[in-house]
């Protein structure tokens, strides 16, 4: 750590003693005393009090600009109005039945209408949801194994947490990665069922298939990895994945859980053109309920239909939840609210891109419809090897120095991005980049001094 971050860190501490306490106090009967792994990070996590459309407030009192949100779940915002108001109804004529109500149907058609699909599922998370589709994948071809990408995120069941964040030591061959397990408690023998190929490399997923003719369900695919910061597939990658998947009889599947209600109208599939034959979506199409749905054509989804494949859960389609996905698909995920935020989105990009080149920053930002992330590497990242090296201390002190000056550019860890809402204003952007261009010397002045650029263009720090 260096000064310059050594004064960030201690500046949070002052701004935020409420947020240290409240994490101590958690952490007596909550593991690291936060619901989910990622929310935690050192020395503790702001303690939210509230939000409201593109503002929140911590426990003590400051606020932020919050391009966080919800680890990219809320394009709505906070609080969205439209999304409120259909909740609230929705509230005081029952919350729960565990018997159709007919919104599951009209939400159906809503997601059939704008994706490539023709039968939909509900759950309430993105994880359940990566998890059935591997399922449906398996027993619709009959087949045992899959295939996903070195680094890529799909949610926190066993099948995908492999190569989730190797380590240098555990890599393997490049274009043939060894598959680690990325969590104790995991079964090692996951391992063998979850075949593990570099991202934009046909070759690689062409080999394993070649490798396993008859073995492989389904290849599972973020379109672009967002869980390595923003890393856009080749042009050509995902239709060759199309291509990969069908003359080997395997099922395409698209995790759209953070693209689907975020990228565009129709998600990764409308932006890139293609077809998957299973699309997963969570996060955004909630407008901050908890929904996730997949969706496939109906000679897919048949063998749900037929009760070859068993799929459940307790609170799916609940008709709160449903009410605020409905309020979100027809009112906020609109054609001119994409329009809207790419916009604002493309400004945010273009000012980033200046104050970097202004600074003299070895860096750049990359992003696509609502997201984006300033990417401390002197190349266009083009998947997890690349994305490994990073100058962590560099990344936490922009994080910080971001945060200490009211702006939440993005939840904290350097694999995520930013994401901006319906509801974040001109000004906003301004705000943001006026922050970032106060800042960026500061990161330059330290990236100088630390830096040392290795013979692959990696960094050394
Ligand atoms: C691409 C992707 N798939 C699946 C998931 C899992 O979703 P959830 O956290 O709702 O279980 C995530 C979560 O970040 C994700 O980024």
């Amino acid at each position: 750590m260096y000064p310059a971050l050594e004064k960030e860190l201690e500046t949070y501490q002052k701004r935020t003693p409420k947020s240290r306490k409240a994490h101590e106090r958690a952490s007596n009967r909550v593991p690291i005393g936060v619901g989910s792994n990622y929310r935690y990070y050192p020395p503790y996590p702001l303690s939210v009090r509230d939000g409201k459309g593109s503002r929140i407030h911590d426990i003590d009192g400051n606020e932020y600009l919050d391009h966080n949100l919800c680890y990219g779940a809320l394009f709505a915002g906070h609080c969205h109005p439209a999304v409120m108001k259909a909740v609230e109804k929705r509230l005081r004529i029952g919350t729960l039945f565990g018997m159709p109500h007919g919104l599951e149907l009209e939400l159906a058609e809503e997601i059939c209408a704008r994706f490539p699909v023709e039968m939909v599922r509900f759950g309430s998370s993105g994880s359940e949801i990566t998890m059935h589709s591997l399922r449906l994948a398996r027993a619709v071809t009959g087949r045992s194994k899959i295939i996903k990408m070195e680094g890529g995120y799909h949610g926190g069941h066993d099948a995908v947490s492999v190569s989730v964040k190797p380590k240098e030591g555990q890599f393997g061959d490049p274009e043939h990665p060894t598959a680690v397990v990325s969590s104790l408690g995991v079964l090692k023998g996951t391992a063998d069922a979850t075949l593990v190929a570099p991202f934009n490399n046909l070759p690689a997923v062409e080999d394993l298939f070649a490798e396993n003719p008859d073995d492989i369900a389904a290849v599972l695919v973020e379109p672009i990895m967002m869980n390595i910061g923003i890393c856009m597939p080749d042009e050509g990658y995902l239709p060759g994945l199309r291509d990969i998947t069908r003359r080997y009889g395997a099922m395409f599947i698209m995790d759209e859980v953070k693209t689907g209600g975020k990228l565009a109208y129709g998600g990764a599939c409308e932006y890139f053109n293609v077809k998957p034959d299973i699309v997963c979506l969570g996060k955004s199409i909630g407008g901050g309920f908890p929904l996730a749905a997949f969706g496939a054509s109906r000679e897919v989804m048949e063998v749900i239909a037929k009760q070859k494949m068993f799929h459940a859960g307790t609170y799916n389609t609940n008709p709160v939840v449903m009410a605020a996905g409905l309020a979100t698909f027809r009112e906020v995920l609109t054609r001119e609210a994409f329009e809207h935020v790419s916009k604002l989105n493309q400004k945010l990009l273009d000012g980033y891109q200046q104050t970097i080149k202004k600074a003299g920053l070895i860096a750049y930002a990359e992003g696509a419809g609502a997201n984006g992330a300033l990417m401390f590497y002197p190349h266009r990242i083009r998947n997890y090897r690349d994305w490994y090296h990073i100058d962590e201390d560099l990344w936490t002190h922009y994080w910080f120095a971001m945060t200490n000056r009211g702006v939440l550019s993005q939840p904290y860890w350097w694999d995520e991005q930013w994401t901006i809402s319906v509801q974040h204003t001109e000004a906003d952007i301004d705000e943001h980049l006026e922050v970032f261009a106060d800042i960026a010397p500061a990161l330059a002045a330290a990236q100088e001094e630390r830096m040392t650029v290795g013979p692959l263009g990696t960094y050394a720090s």
